[in-house]
This record gives C-alpha cells, sequence and structure tokens, in this order.
C-alpha cells in the first residue's frame, strides 16, 4: 500500500508550498469575520481537518480553546504534541462525526479540504455534523480554491513536475491530472506523488484527491439542503474589498448556523 505525505508532517507543508506567514494571516482574517460577522466573544472553536491544527496553535496562545477533528495519526500527534494536549484533536472522518465536547462558537475548514467531500450525502452528514456542536448564529469559515479550467482528461496526465527542500531532505514532486467521468460532480482528480530522499533511504508517498468543482452559487446551495446553515459573506483573497468574480487564489465562504 502506498504512503502518504500526511505521515510526514514536517514535508507536507514544503510540498503544498505553504509559507509560516500564510497561516498567521488567515488567522487575522479569521478574527476579522468573526468580529464581523459575530455579535459574541469568540472563545471555543472546532478546527475541521485540522491537521496539527497550525491555526489552532495560534489561537490557543491568544487564549481561545480549541478542538479538532482529523483522521491522519501523525498529524494529530504532531498536533497534540505542539499543544502540549491543549488542543483536543479527535480522530474522526471528516464526513461524519460525533464529538464529545459542548458547542462552539466557530468552526473553520482551512488549506482548501473542503472539495475531497464529493458526494451530496457525504457534504449533508459533514455539515449535520458540525452543525451539531455549533452554537444557533455560529460562524463557519471554509477556504475553497478557485475552481476553473475544468480539462476533462481521458488518460492519467502529468500537470507538473517540482523539486522542494525540507530542511536537508529533498523531495520530488510529480502531480498529475486523472480522468473523471463527465457525469460526476469533480472538477479534477489530482494525484500526488512525492519522492522523499531521507538520509536512511527513499520513501514514495501518493495521495489520490479527488476535488469537487465548488463555487459560490454551490456552497449556497450545499448550506441551504442541509437545513443547518445558509450562506452569509464570500471574500476573495483575504480581502473585505475585492469583488468574488476577481479573486485570484482561494475564496472564503462563510456559513452562518441557522
Ligand atoms: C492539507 S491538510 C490541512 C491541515 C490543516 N488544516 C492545515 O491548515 O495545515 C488536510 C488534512 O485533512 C485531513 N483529511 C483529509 N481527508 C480527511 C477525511 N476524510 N477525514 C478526516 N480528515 C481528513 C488530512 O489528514 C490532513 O491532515
Amino acid at each position: 500500500m502506498s504512503r502518504s505525505i500526511y505521515e510526514f508532517p514536517e514535508i507536507f507543508r514544503r510540498v503544498h508550498m505553504e509559507q509560516p506567514v500564510e497561516i498567521t494571516r488567515e488567522v487575522i482574517f479569521l478574527r476579522r469575520v468573526w468580529e464581523r460577522h459575530l455579535n459574541r466573544p469568540v472563545r471555543r472553536v472546532l478546527d475541521i481537518a485540522c491537521g496539527d491544527s497550525p491555526h489552532g496553535q495560534i489561537l490557543l496562545r491568544d487564549g481561545i480553546a480549541v478542538a479538532g477533528v482529523d483522521r491522519s495519526p501523525t498529524m494529530i500527534a504532531k498536533g497534540r504534541a505542539e499543544s502540549r494536549n491543549a488542543i483536543h484533536i479527535y480522530r474522526r472522518p471528516i464526513e461524519r462525526f460525533r464529538i464529545p465536547e459542548r458547542l462552539f462558537d466557530a468552526t473553520f475548514f482551512m488549506s482548501e479540504t473542503f472539495p475531497i467531500m464529493v458526494t451530496n450525502a457525504d457534504l449533508m452528514s459533514h455539515l449535520r455534523s458540525v452543525a451539531r456542536v455549533l452554537r444557533r448564529g455560529g460562524i463557519y469559515c471554509i477556504d475553497i480554491d478557485r475552481h476553473d479550467g475544468i480539462e476533462l482528461v481521458r488518460k492519467r496526465k502529468l500537470w507538473r513536475e517540482r523539486t522542494v527542500r525540507a530542511g536537508s531532505v529533498l523531495v520530488e514532486i510529480r502531480e498529475f491530472h486523472r480522468p473523471i467521468r463527465w457525469d460526476s460532480t469533480l472538477h479534477s482528480i489530482y494525484e500526488l506523488e512525492c519522492r522523499i530522499h531521507f538520509p536512511a533511504g527513499p520513501v514514495l508517498t501518493r495521495d489520490i484527491i479527488p476535488v469537487r468543482y465548488i463555487v459560490p452559487a454551490t456552497l449556497e446551495l450545499i448550506a441551504g439542503a442541509s437545513g443547518c446553515f445558509k450562506l452569509i459573506a464570500c471574500y476573495a483573497d483575504l480581502s473585505f474589498t475585492k469583488p468574488i468574480e476577481r479573486c485570484h487564489g482561494r475564496w472564503w465562504g462563510i456559513l452562518q448556523r441557522v
């Protein structure tokens, strides 16, 4: 069985070309969204698909209680260790979960992972799982890549090749697009292959990530269909003023628990 890049938390961030400052900027924007859309202080938050919860680690230092949900034992172990177990991270699938926690004031789902839920049933059960632990009026912020240029490929096709360094470790990356059925809801199936050159020998990882095509209007429909949420705002590129149609990289959908 192939290994996953999520088994190597230190390396996955470099592979995704993330800079540490991005997380800080996202947390600042999260707080501004809460100020704008919530008329109460945020004391308890839930980080969905939290990984090692880099956003949660910052919020925790600001005195906010944080819990998270993720399925990767390695990422969870790192998140627990970094927070000295102060972040309660539950090993659960995001598609359907229950956690023994009091209601949260806000929840968030960062790092463009929301579109991996591709069936309507998974999306509905996900939103209902979140709604169970979010107080009425609470805010759920979801960040999503701008999806455009859907390309229906007939065969697995190399998209790009690159190398990165994570400390002293060289990582060779190949990214592929895989065929999608004409009748699926998918924007793409993204395959990420990494050859990690550890001193003890190379390790190959392969992650196959189906990505559902999600634009603001789809998110609005999904939220309404769940019966638990409504879409109250969309923001482009961490800005309150940039029109959504001018979004360059990522946009945020802001859902409110009804
Ligand atoms: C790109 S990482 C983002 C982690 C973190 N939110 C961050 O910003 O660094 C995506 C995370 O989603 C988790 N994940 C992916 N599919 C999942 C699923 N079906 N259920 C639970 N967690 C999942 C992975 O284990 C991984 O930690």
